[in-house]
């Protein structure tokens, strides 16, 4: 079982990259934004919990997420990997996450840091605010979400170097350049 972090600040590109790993290797993917955001959409309690805090760029509980995550490891009987997309964001969700896995025999196998300027992450996620109807992507938030990402998100990369999983991505450039130099890495690390 392979199991991919793809970890980076807002608008890094870690959705975009997530479809692409998707297409060439088919595992698993767990977005716990994506899932949020059905469950705002769906408006369940957790939903709307979860709407206070993305729309002021703020994390959603360790609790909440871990539960939800555990709920989600319940459902992967059979896949040959898993990319999880925006998880962990934490320290403690770090650990969660090993301890999780470690109870079904895997562990990370790669967790690849993409690292994109600040300049580069803004310029993007206005852009796409233009069309994506996130209630996020508007300049006050973003600039949040980033602040939040370097002070909560961000010693979760020193985790990753202790486990020796850790892999630097430059993540300004195509997309399919990008691809290359994450397929190499995932690569790498599945033969390990
Ligand atoms: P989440 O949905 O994870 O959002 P995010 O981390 O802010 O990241 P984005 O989805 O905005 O960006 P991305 O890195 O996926 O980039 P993308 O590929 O879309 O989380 C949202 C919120 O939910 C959080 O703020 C938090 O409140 C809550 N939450 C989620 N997980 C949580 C957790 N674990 N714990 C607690 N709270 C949690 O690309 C961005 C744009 O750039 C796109 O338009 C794309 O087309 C473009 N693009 C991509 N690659 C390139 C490239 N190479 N060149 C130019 N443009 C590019
Ligand atoms: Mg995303």
């Amino acid at each position: 079982m392979t199991n991919v972090v793809i970890f980076g600040a807002p608008g890094s590109g870690k959705g975009t990259q997530s479809e692409m790993i998707i297409k060439k290797y088919g595992f698993k993917h767990f977005s716990t934004g994506d899932i949020l955001r059905k469950q705002i959409a769906a408006e369940t309690e957790l939903g709307k919990i979860a709407k206070t805090f993305i729309d002021r760029g703020q994390l959603v509980t360790d609790e909440l997420i871990i539960n939800m995550i555990s709920k989600e490891l319940d459902s992967t009987k059979g896949v040959s990997g898993i990319i999880f997309d925006g998880f962990p964001r934490t320290y403690a969700q770090a650990e969660a996450l090993k301890k999780l896995l470690n109870k079904k025999g895997t562990d990370v196998t790669v967790m690849l840091n993409i690292q994109v300027d600040d300049d580069e992450l803004i310029k993007r996620l206005l852009e796409r605010g233009k069309v994506s109807g996130r209630s996020d992507d508007n300049l006050e938030t973003i600039t949040k979400r980033i602040q939040t990402y370097y002070k909560q998100t961000a010693p979760v990369i020193d985790f990753y170097k202790k486990e020796k999983t850790a892999v630097d991505i430059k993540g300004v450039g195509t997309i399919d350049g990008i691809f290359c130099s994450i397929a190499e890495a995932i690569d790498a690390k599945m033969t390990e």
